[in-house]
């Protein structure tokens, strides 16, 4: 029987694609003003079990229970006169229209028949500053960064009155600061009675924020605990087993410098960037999101231009903005934009592969069919992709697996110098360890690799060195043996005036 609290209840769903059942017998409850997180592998069924919710998948079988009675939720529209409000893994903004308009897409307050704008940026304007972002309602959505465009949302969501609130890996894309005020919010829709359904890859979040946990493994939901459950028990529920070594870094002698960059400068994005990667050598390039690392990365890599300064592969200087040179040369990047830039969504698992290796180094109309699948099995399989087969659309992979493909194709395309740029976003806890071996596996067969990550303990479990980048420039270099997160984040701090908090600053996400 249901709880006086209780707000949604889930019993036995099942949802199955071509080739996989992505949910299988799930039951979930949640109750008013709890923060419940969902907590799975990649591919474990969380984005569809809330895409059931918010009327984009029909179940095949089982029961949606909403205040104690059944009901069918068949489209978008359903699920908001239900008052569910979901925020997916990614955005459903449009890009050029303002933030007022996209907060009341659809449903513009009129007058004489017209679109009333006064009124609906006034009534934006109260929604943003309930969120607490500092954005104008007349703004266009494309200007914005990632944790703005995500506060967007979440006013949308107030403007439905939503009673639900469900986010697919909310923080994947934020800041330690933008968390906080995620948080606090969340915190104050709580109070509230809102009822909020949580995904997240990161498991001290869970502690931080929710109140429950639901654990789906394979598609089944395997435990409902608390939130204040250690992170190791979590893990052994999310994959059946325990992972004993998160960091698994071994630090091979470092040989000669197979990426050299000298005094790159880009007006307004950075100065004077030097740094060194030696062969078999991991450097982590640390910083707070905006202080100009993806453009580094995207500058010596040659996809966007630079205005002075080197990049030498191997000894030998690299022309500037010239993919196909940096490519030939040696060089692989693996962009953190992994829907606009790493991936052919509607190609196969296979094609996407076999990208590299297929483009500018393949021989000229040869192409060794059966080789390709076979390594595509293998590098798959090391990854553990989950998937129905090689054949399979990359749109239709969890988000995670999609991550997963990317890297895999660089991996194939044997790149002596491999940029990295956030490799383990939207990664889960078991399938970052497999990453980490094969940075590992890349290192000891003399390859080299520039890693960029936000993710503290990851910089200083897997990085060698570590640079690290406010504003542009290099601010400090450190030892990762013997760095801790304090010695980093000091520097990453260390030219940011206190005023620069604001929301600003999702770095690389112009969509080149
Ligand atoms: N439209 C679809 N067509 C075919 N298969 C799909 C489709 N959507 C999801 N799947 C499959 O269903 C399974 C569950 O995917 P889902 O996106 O729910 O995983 P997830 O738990 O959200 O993973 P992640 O942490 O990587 O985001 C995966 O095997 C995925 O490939
Ligand atoms: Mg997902």
């Amino acid at each position: 029987m249901s709880s006086p609290d209780e707000l949604l209840r889930i019993e036995g769903l099942r949802k199955a694609f071509p080739g996989v059942v992505a949910l299988d017998d799930v039951d979930f409850d949640l109750r008013r003003g709890e923060v419940h997180a969902l907590l799975g592998e990649n591919g474990a069924g969380k984005s569809t079990l809330i895409k059931v919710l918010s009327g984009a998948h029909r179940p095949d079988r089982g029961h949606v229970l909403v205040d104690g009675a059944e009901v069918v939720i068949k489209d978008a529209q359903d699920a908001a006169r239900l008052g569910i409000a979901t925020i997916y893994q990614e955005f459903n903004l449009v890009p050029d229209v303002t933030v007022a308009e996209n907060i009341f897409l659809g449903r513009q307050p009129r007058r004489f028949g017209l679109v009333d704008y006064r009124r609906m940026e006034a009534e934006a304007a109260a929604l943003l500053e309930r969120v607490g972002v500092n954005v104008s309602p007349r703004a266009k959505v494309r200007g914005l960064g990632i944790a703005q465009l995500q506060m967007v949302e979440i006013a949308k969501a107030l403007s439905l009155d939503a009673r639900v609130l469900i986010m697919d890996e909310p923080t994947a894309v934020l800041t330690s600061g933008e968390i906080e005020r995620l948080f606090a919010i969340a915190g104050r829709l709580r109070e509230e009675g809102v009822g909020i359904v949580f995904i997240t890859h990161h498991l001290e979040e869970i502690a931080a924020l929710a109140d429950r946990v639901t654990v789906l493994r394979d598609g089944r939901s395997v435990a409902h605990v608390g939130a204040d459950t250690p992170q190791d028990e979590l893990v052994r529920l999310m994959v059946g087993r325990s992972i004993d070594e998160q960091y698994p870094r071994e630090r091979p002698e470092a040989g000669e410098p197979l990426l050299r960059v000298r005094g790159l400068t880009r007006s307004g994005q950075f100065q004077d960037i030097d740094l060194e990667v030696r062969a078999g050598e991991v450097v982590g390039l640390a910083g707070l999101v905006g202080a100009g690392r993806t453009e580094v990365a995207r500058a010596v890599f040659g996809a966007d231009p630079y205005d002075s300064g080197e990049v030498q592969v191997l000894g030998r200087p690299l022309p500037g903005g010239d993919v196909r040179a940096a490519l030939n040369a040696g060089l692989g990047l693996v962009p953190e934009d992994r829907k606009g830039q790493g991936l052919v969504l509607d190609a196969s698992v296979e094609e996407n592969l076999g990208l590299v290796t297929l483009g500018p180094t393949s021989r000229a109309g040869f192409v060794d069919r059966s080789g390709q699948r076979a390594s595509a099995r293998r590098i798959a399989a090391e990854l553990g992709v989950r998937m129905s087969g090689i054949d399979q659309h990359v749109r239709t992979l969890s988000g995670g697996n999609q991550q997963k493909v990317v890297i895999g194709k660089w991996l194939l395309a044997d790149s002596r110098v491999l940029i990295l740029d956030e490799p383990t976003r939207g990664v889960d806890a078991g399938a970052k360890v497999e990453i980490y071996r094969l940075v590992n596996e890349l290192t000891a067969s003399g390859h080299a690799v520039l890693m960029i990550s936000s993710d503290l303990p990851e910089v200083l479990g897997m990085s060698d060195r570590i640079l690290v980048m406010a504003q542009g420039r290099i601010t400090g270099e450190l030892d990762a043996e013997d760095a801790t997160q304090d010695a980093v984040m000091s520097l990453a701090l260390a030219a940011t005036p206190a005023s620069n908090t604001g929301t600003n600053g999702a770095e690389g996400h112009d969509g080149h």
